[in-house]
C-alpha cells in the first residue's frame, strides 16, 4: 500500500478486528473538527458554511459509489437507511425477501415495517449461508417489491454477485448492505437500487457517517413516509403549510437537517480510499485474510467458507478449534495483543490492508499457544 494511504493510520498492528470496528482515518477525524471550528467563528451565518460542505460531501459520496449526483444521500447509520426504504414501502403490498441469517440491523427495518402495514417478510433459510440467486430464488415471486442482502456476510466474508441477484430479483428491487465490504472491496450501487453503508467499518470513516445511494425507479415505488422538512422543495418556505412535495433528490430521504458531521466524515474517508486505491486495498485484504485462512485451517480449524473462488471473499475469516473454547480464546489473544471477536461461538478475524502480513504470523503463533494450551 502507498505511504499516503498508510499514513492516514495508527491502530496498533495486531488489531484484526475491522469486521467490527475500523479505527478512523485522520482525515476522517480531522473533516467534522474543522468544519466545527469554522462554525464556532460565528463570523457569517452557520448556514452559508454548512450548505456548501454538505453539498460537497454528497458529491464526493455519489462519485464514490458510482451514481450521478442527486441520487446519493448521507444516513447515519446502516439501519437508518434501511428504515427509510423499509418504510417507504408500506402500502405497496406484497413481500420483501431478506436471508434470515443477515445482521439484524438488515432484518429490523422490515420486521417493523411489516408490523405497521409493509410488505410480509419473507426470511429465507440458507444453510450455508451462500447468497447466490439459487438460493434466493425460491422465495422471489411477482409479489416481491425487495430484495435485501448484505455486499459482504458478517459472519462468513462471502461476498455476494450484486448483478446476478439483481438479475434474479426480476421486477423486485434489491437493497444491498455494504457495511462489511465498503472501503475493503469495489462496492457500487452497480445493479442494485439501493446500496446503503455505515461508515464505522471498513470505511474507516468513525461513527454516524453512513452513505445511501438509490436507483431512479426507487423514487417512483417507495412513498416518502418518512420524509421531514428538509427533504421536500422549498422547505423553507414556512409560509406554504405542508407537505410540500418531497426533493427529487435523494435527500428525500433525509427526516430532517442532514447528517452534517457524518457526510464530511464519509467524503473524507473515501477520498482516503482513493488515495489507497480500492483495487490495491481489495488485493491487500484478500492477501491477509487468505493468510488468516491457511494458519487457521493448518491448525485444523473449521471454517464457515461458503464460497467458491477467492473472488467471492472478503477480509472475514471465521473459524472454530476443536477443545479451545471461542470467548477464552479471543481473551487471551487480545492479552497477546490481537484484537479479533467472538461470534456465537466462533472465532471471528478481520484484517485490513493496513495490517502488516508478518503480524498474521504473530496471530498464528499466539493462537498455535492457545490450542496447545487448552
Ligand atoms: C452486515 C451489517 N450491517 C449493518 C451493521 C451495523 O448497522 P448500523 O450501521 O445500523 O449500526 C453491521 C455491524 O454492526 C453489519 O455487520
Amino acid at each position: 500500500m502507498n505511504r499516503g494511504y498508510l499514513d492516514e493510520f495508527e491502530e496498533q498492528d495486531g488489531y484484526l478486528n475491522f469486521a467490527s470496528i475500523g479505527p478512523a482515518a485522520r482525515s476522517a477525524r480531522e473533516a467534522p473538527a474543522g468544519l466545527l471550528g469554522e462554525v464556532a467563528l460565528g463570523d457569517r451565518s452557520g448556514v452559508s458554511i454548512i450548505g456548501p460542505a454538505y453539498e460537497k460531501a454528497r458529491t464526493t459520496i455519489a462519485g464514490a459509489l458510482g451514481v450521478k449526483e442527486g441520487f446519493a444521500t448521507s444516513v447515519p447509520s446502516t439501519s437508518a437507511g434501511i428504515m427509510q426504504i423499509a418504510f417507504g414501502l408500506i402500502g405497496a403490498g406484497g413481500n420483501v425477501v431478506v436471508p434470515a441469517h443477515e445482521f439484524p440491523a438488515n432484518r429490523y427495518p422490515w420486521l417493523r415495517a411489516e408490523s405497521v402495514g409493509g410488505p410480509e417478510v419473507r426470511a429465507v433459510e440458507i444453510a450455508d449461508r451462500r447468497v447466490d440467486p439459487d438460493a434466493l430464488a425460491v422465495a422471489i415471486d411477482a409479489d416481491t417489491r425487495l430484495v435485501a442482502v448484505s455486499l459482504v456476510d458478517y459472519m462468513t466474508g462471502f461476498k455476494i454477485d450484486v448483478d446476478a441477484i439483481a438479475d434474479a430479483a426480476g421486477d423486485a428491487l434489491v437493497l444491498v448492505d455494504g457495511i462489511q465490504g465498503l472501503g475493503a472491496v469495489e462496492a457500487r450501487l452497480g445493479g442494485a437500487d439501493v446500496f446503503v453503508s455505515g461508515g464505522q467499518k471498513w470505511l474507516r470513516a468513525g461513527f454516524s457517517a453512513g452513505v445511501m445511494a438509490v436507483s431512479p425507479r426507487v423514487f417512483d415505488r417507495l412513498a416518502p413516509t418518512l420524509t421531514g422538512w428538509w427533504s421536500v422543495e422549498d422547505g423553507y418556505a414556512f409560509e406554504v403549510p405542508p407537505p410540500h412535495p418531497p426533493l427529487a433528490t435523494a435527500d428525500r430521504f433525509l427526516e430532517g437537517s442532514p447528517n452534517l458531521l457524518g457526510a464530511v466524515a464519509a467524503a473524507a474517508a473515501l477520498a482516503v480510499v482513493d488515495t489507497g486505491g480500492i483495487r490495491e486495498i481489495e488485493v491487500a485484504v484478500l492477501e491477509r485474510s487468505g493468510a488468516v485462512l491457511d494458519l487457521v485451517r493448518s491448525l485444523d480449524a473449521e471454517v464457515i467458507a461458503p464460497w467458491r473462488s477467492d473472488g467471492e471473499r472478503a477480509g472475514i475469516v471465521t473459524f472454530k478449534i476443536p477443545g479451545l473454547p471461542a470467548v477464552e480464546a479471543v481473551d487471551a489473544l487480545a492479552a497477546a495483543g490481537f484484537v479479533v471477536s467472538e461470534r456465537s461461538g466462533w472465532i471471528r478475524v478481520s484484517p485490513h490492508a493496513t495490517t502488516p502480513l508478518h503480524v498474521i504470523e504473530g496471530f498464528g503463533a499466539a493462537l498455535r499457544d492457545q490450542v496447545r494450551n487448552a
